[in-house]
C-alpha cells in the first residue's frame, strides 16, 4: 500500500524535469541526440523529459527487467532491441531510477559495443547508499534513501505506474 503523503508531489517533478531538460539542452547544443528509455519504468519520464529538451531528437526504446515484485533478481534481461543505429550518435539512457546500478551498467555495456559517439545517463531517482557496480549518473532527478517507491512509472508488480506522484510504497501486513 501507498503510505502518506507523495514523496514527491506532480508540481515538484515537473519543475525538477524541466531543470534537468534545461541542462540536456545546454550540454548538447549544436548536436543531436538519440534519447532511449529503458522500459516500463523510464515511460512517464521520458515522455516528459523529450518535451523540454530543445535539441534536434530522435526516439528509442529498450525493454528491460531484473526485478521481481520488490527484489532484484542480480539478473538483467533485455527483452526488446534498440532498433536506431546508434554508431557515431550521442546516446541519451533514460531510466527512472538507479539502485544497485546493475541495470544501467548491463545497457549501458550493451550499447557500448555499438560505438556512439557519446553515451550520457539520466536517472529519474538515485538511491546511491544501495549502489552495487560504480556507474556514472550525469544527469539525477533526486537523490532518495533506500525505501521502495511507486508511480511516475515506477511498479511494484506493474502496478501504481500511472501515479501521477512518487509515494513510498509498503507491503501491507
Ligand atoms: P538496479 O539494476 O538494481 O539499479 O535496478 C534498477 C531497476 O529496478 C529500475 O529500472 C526499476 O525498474 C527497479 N527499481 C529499483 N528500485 C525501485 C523502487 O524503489 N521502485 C520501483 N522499481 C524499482
Ligand atoms: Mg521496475
Amino acid at each position: 500500500m501507498i503510505t502518506g503523503k507523495p514523496l514527491f508531489t506532480t508540481q515538484q517533478i515537473e519543475a525538477r524535469v524541466k531543470e534537468l531538460a534545461a541542462e540536456i539542452t545546454r550540454d548538447y547544443r549544436g548536436k543531436e541526440l538519440i534519447a532511449i528509455a529503458i522500459l516500463k519504468g523510464a515511460f512517464m519520464f521520458f515522455s516528459d523529459l523529450v518535451k523540454y529538451i530543445k535539441v534536434p531528437l530522435s526516439v528509442d526504446f529498450i525493454t528491460c527487467s531484473s526485478y521481481v515484485n520488490d527484489s532484484t533478481t542480480g539478473e538483467v534481461k533485455i527483452h526488446c532491441e534498440s532498433r536506431e543505429d546508434i554508431k557515431g550518435k550521442h546516446v541519451l539512457l533514460v531510466e527512472d531510477i538507479a539502485d544497485t546500478g546493475i541495470t544501467l551498467n548491463y545497457v549501458k555495456e550493451h550499447l557500448m559495443q555499438k560505438d556512439p559517439a557519446s553515451l550520457k545517463i539520466v536517472a529519474f531517482l538515485d538511491k546511491r547508499e544501495r549502489r552495487a557496480v560504480q556507474i556514472p549518473i550525469d544527469y539525477t532527478g533526486f537523490v532518495i534513501e533506500n525505501k521502495f517507491v511507486v508511480g511516475y512509472g515506477l511498479d511494484y508488480d506493474n502496478k501504481y505506474r500511472n501515479l501521477p506522484y512518487i509515494a513510498i510504497f509498503k507491503k501491507s501486513l
